[in-house]
C-alpha cells in the first residue's frame, strides 16, 4: 500500500475525560432527577455475528457519559435519595473468563476506579434492585434497547409494584431518561466539546487523505482503507457509522456501504464517514473528481449543492432552528434545479408541490454527538426549538439524480452530490468544524490532483 502522506500531526491521545469528568455529568443529571426517583441504564447488548462471533462491542452512550465504564453486562443506577447515590452492577472478576475475554473491573474496581459509591456483581441483580425499586416512586429507563433486560426489569417492576401495593404504596412509574439525559447530551460544553473537536479533526485528516489517494483504476475498498487507517493512527478507535464510499452513480443510494466498486475515468466519489474519539464522532461528506476535474453537469450539481450548504450554514445562529437552516437549503436547491433545468415552475410551486424530492429526499440537519443521529428533540410541542449556543449540528444537502432518471438530460444521470460539515452553534453566530475539508471546487482539485 502506498504511504499515505499525513498532512496533520499524528495526534497523540490526551486525557480529555478524567473520573471528574463523568462526575460532574451524573452530578447534573442528579441535580435534575427528584428524590422520589431514580434513573437505570444498561450496557450495550453483545451482539452475535455469526456462530461464535460477535459484533465489535461498543458501550451504550448514555453508560459511556455517565461512567466511562466500557464493559457489557453493566447496569449503572443513579438514585438521588439515597445517600450512596451511584450504584454499579457489574461482572465479577473471574480469572478464566478473562484469560479469554480480557479484563474486568469486578465490583472493587469500579468503587475504586470508576467512582461507584457501591458495587455488586451484575449477577445479583434482582437482589440489589428489588429494594431500590421498593423506594421509588418514578423510574427512569430507556426501554426497546436490550429486550431482554428489559424483560427482566419489568418482571422486577411487577415484583416491587405488588410488594409497594401491599404496602399501601403506588406502583412504581416508568419514565423515559431522555427528558433529562439527552437535555444534556445535546449542549456541547467542556469535555463533551473538547472530544467532538477532536473526533472532528481526525476526520476532517481521513478526508483528506483518502482525496489524495483516490485514483480512477483504485478501488472504493481502497480508499476506505486509506481513510479509516487515517482515522485509527490519529487515535480514532472506531467510525461512527460505517464509512459510504460511492463512485458513480452508487453516489445516488444514500447509504450505500458495500463500498467495493472500481474507481472509473471522469467519475465522481462520494465520501461520508466520520470518526469516533471519546465516544463522539464526526459526520462529513466531500464529493470530489478522483484525480481529475470538476465538469460539465458534474461540476453545476456540485456548485449547486454548494451554495446551498453556505445558504444553509450562514443561517446557523442562535434563535434559528433546524427548519429554518432546512429551508435556507431548500430555497437555494429550488432555485438551481430550475436554472438548470432539472425542474419546472417557480421556486413557491417548487417547494409547494415537493417536486424537489425527487433529487434532493432527505433533510438538511440533525444533531450531532455521541450518535451521530444524535439525541435531543427537535421541537418543543409542535414548534421547532430555538438553536442554542453549543449545539452541534450537520449541514448536508445534497442532489441525487437516478441513472435511469430518463426526464432529465443524459449528462446529470448517476450524479449523486453531497456536501457535509459538522457546525457548532456558537454566542453569536456558527462555527464550522470540519474546516478543513475542502469545499471549494479549486481548493478539492488542488487536494486531489496533488
Ligand atoms: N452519515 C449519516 C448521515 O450523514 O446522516
Ligand atoms: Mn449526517
Ligand atoms: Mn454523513
Amino acid at each position: 500500500m502506498p504511504q499515505p502522506s499525513f498532512d496533520a500531526p499524528t495526534l497523540q491521545p490526551t486525557a480529555i475525560e478524567t473520573p471528574e469528568t463523568f462526575a460532574k455529568r451524573r452530578a447534573e443529571l442528579l441535580g435534575r432527577l427528584g428524590s422520589d426517583s431514580i434513573a437505570i441504564f444498561r450496557s450495550a447488548p453483545e451482539t452475535i455475528r455469526n456462530s461464535d462471533v460477535h459484533h465489535a462491542y461498543r458501550q451504550c452512550s448514555d453508560v459511556y457519559y455517565l461512567a466511562g465504564f466500557e464493559e457489557p453486562e453493566s447496569t449503572l443506577i443513579l438514585a438521588p435519595g439515597r445517600d450512596k447515590p451511584f450504584i454499579l452492577l457489574v461482572r465479577a472478576r473471574d480469572r478464566q473468563q478473562e484469560i479469554w475475554t480480557g479484563r474486568r473491573a469486578g465490583p472493587e474496581g469500579v468503587v475504586r476506579d470508576y467512582g461507584a459509591d457501591e458495587a455488586f456483581d451484575s449477577a445479583e441483580l434482582t437482589e440489589h434492585l428489588g429494594p431500590i425499586l421498593d423506594e421509588a416512586d418514578l423510574v427512569y429507563f430507556a426501554r426497546g434497547r436490550d429486550r431482554d433486560f428489559d424483560r427482566q426489569l419489568l418482571e422486577l417492576l411487577d415484583q416491587s409494584s405488588r410488594r409497594r401495593y401491599r404496602n399501601g404504596r403506588p406502583p412504581t412509574t416508568l419514565a423515559h431518561p431522555a427528558e433529562h439525559l439527552d437535555e444534556m447530551r445535546l449542549v456541547k460544553t467542556g469535555a463533551d466539546l473538547e472530544a467532538l473537536r477532536r473526533a472532528t479533526e481526525i476526520t476532517v485528516a481521513g478526508h483528506r487523505e483518502a482525496m489524495r489517494f483516490a485514483r480512477p483504476g483504485r478501488n472504493e475498498l481502497e480508499v476506505q482503507a486509506v481513510l479509516e487507517y487515517t482515522f485509527r493512527r490519529l487515535g480514532s478507535p472506531r467510525n461512527g457509522y460505517p464509512s459510504i464510499v460511492a463512485s458513480g452513480d452508487n453516489a445516488t443510494i444514500l447509504h450505500y456501504i458495500e463500498n467495493r466498486a472500481r474507481l472509473a475515468e471522469g467519475e465522481l466519489l462520494l465520501i461520508d464517514a466520520g470518526a469516533e474519539w471519546g465516544y463522539f464522532t464526526g459526520d462529513v461528506t466531500r464529493t470530489f473528481p478522483p484525480g481529475g476535474r470538476f465538469q460539465g453537469a458534474g461540476a453545476d450539481l456540485y456548485d449547486a449543492v454548494l451554495s446551498a450548504e453556505q445558504a444553509a450554514i450562514d443561517c446557523v445562529r442562535p434563535g434559528m432552528t433546524v427548519e429554518s437552516v432546512h429551508l435556507a437549503a431548500l430555497h437555494s436547491l429550488a432555485d438551481s434545479l430550475l436554472e438548470l433545468g432539472l425542474l419546472e415552475g417557480t421556486r413557491d410551486e417548487v417547494i409547494e408541490s415537493k417536486s424537489y424530492r425527487r433529487f434532493y429526499m432527505h433533510r438538511t440537519s440533525h444533531w450531532l454527538g455521541m450518535d451521530v443521529h444524535d439525541v435531543g428533540r427537535y421541537k418543543e410541542k409542535s414548534e421547532w426549538r430555538p438553536l442554542v449556543a453549543g449545539m452541534v449540528l450537520t449541514v448536508e444537502p445534497g442532489l441525487y439524480i437516478a441513472a435511469d432518471d430518463e426526464s432529465v438530460a443524459p449528462a446529470f444521470r448517476g450524479l449523486g452530490i453531497r456536501i457535509e460539515d459538522d457546525v457548532l452553534v456558537t454566542a453569536d453566530g456558527v462555527e464550522v468544524l470540519t474546516a478543513g475539508a475542502p469545499r471549494e471546487r479549486a481548493e478539492v482539485e488542488a487536494l486531489t490532483a496533488g
